[in-house]
């Protein structure tokens, strides 16, 4: 076969570009290395682990659905105060589960009965931290998303103080708070978008969105950035604020990029959601993330992985709780 040289040149350039693109990727994932978490690290002292987790996982999640989301937004609850460390388990007064902001968190009697499996298969060993991750991931994969690699090693903390649940991003933030919080955590806007796509299945209650369809900034009317027939429904359905309603209007059931382009038809249910669309500094992610289905489902595992390296304790910081609900009494 003759090849125009012309084009070997450029089948040479694209090659280039492959190679320098997996350089970095390689590069990224030796930092991650540094964290000291490993994917073997319970390989010897805990092997069944991972099977654990996800057999209790898949058996509380058949039963009930919704449970794959709430343990999405419990690790990421978890992690947005001082890191993925299981503060948000401890469960004593004035810790951040007993925030306002933690009211409508799920999940915890779930990692309770995955951590009691444990205590008797390998006692001491796995710090809930870890199983909170592992299950956050397990719930992903189970809702339809995609399946990384969890590095372990992760230790528990000590300290839970209930104002520190006020950081969490509660979806009334805008995009230039939303991204600072996103920044401080290490994490960048493309994970900021990206990870709102956790909202492609799940709900909330009806209370998070009532000011926005009856009384937008106190004008008494509504949100002029929602599409009359969705402001329509959600007045239908949002009588009550305890109700609940999907926060993917159209296929709240998949895991699907379906999300995005519900924002760019003015169908996003929190401010926060529908601000991705209408911000130039997200905007295009938005645009890029509805065009590429594949592209979300790829990029979700890459962001979730990042979440779950956030500020973690590491080595001989923190402890592995005995039980996830209290500090280790010695
Ligand atoms: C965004 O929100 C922050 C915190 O509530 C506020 O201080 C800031 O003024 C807001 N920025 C804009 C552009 O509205």
């Amino acid at each position: 076969m003759k090849v125009p040289v012309t084009s070997l040149v450029l089948m040479i350039a694209v090659l280039t570009v492959v190679q320098l693109s997996c350089n970095s990727a390689w590069a990224q994932f030796i930092e991650e290395e540094e964290l000291d978490l490993l994917f073997g690290f319970y390989h010897r002292t805990c092997p069944q682990f991972e099977a654990i987790v996800h057999r209790k996982v898949k058996q509380w999640v058949d039963k009930d659905r919704t449970l794959a989301p709430a343990l999405m937004r419990l690790h990421f609850h978890d992690c947005s105060v001082r890191g993925c460390d299981a503060s948000i388990l401890l469960n004593q007064p004035g810790s951040e589960r007993k925030a306002e902001e933690s009211k409508s968190l799920r999940g915890f009697e779930l990692i309770d009965e995955i951590k009691a499996e444990l205590e008797k298969k390998c006692p001491k060993t796995v710090s809930c931290a870890d199983i909170l991750t592992a299950a956050a991931r397990d719930a992903t994969v189970m809702a339809g998303g995609p399946f990384w690699m969890v590095p372990y090693g992760r230790r528990d903390g000590r300290v839970s103080i209930a104002k520190e649940a006020k950081l969490v991003p509660m979806g009334h933030e805008n995009i230039t708070s939303l991204i600072e919080f996103f920044q401080s955590q290490g994490l960048n806007v493309l994970d900021l978008v990206v990870l709102s796509g956790a909202h492609t299945i799940g709900r909330c209650t009806c209370g998070s969105v009532q000011s926005r369809i009856y009384n937008h900034k106190g004008t008494g009317k509504a949100d002029p950035t929602i599409d009359p027939k969705y402001l329509n429904y959600l007045r239908r359905k949002c009588r009550w604020a305890s109700e609940y309603v999907d926060l993917d209007a159209t296929t709240p059931k998949a895991f699907d990029s379906v999300y995005y382009k519900n924002l760019q038809k003015k169908m996003g249910l929190l401010t926060s959601d529908q601000l991705l669309h209408s911000d130039h500094r997200t905007s295009p992610i938005v645009a890029a993330l509805a065009s590429q289905p594949h592209l979300f489902h790829y990029q979700f595992g890459v962001s979730m992985a990042k979440l779950g390296n956030v500020q973690v304790l590491t080595g001989e910081e923190g402890e592995v709780r005995s039980n996830c609900n209290f500090v280790n009494r010695y």
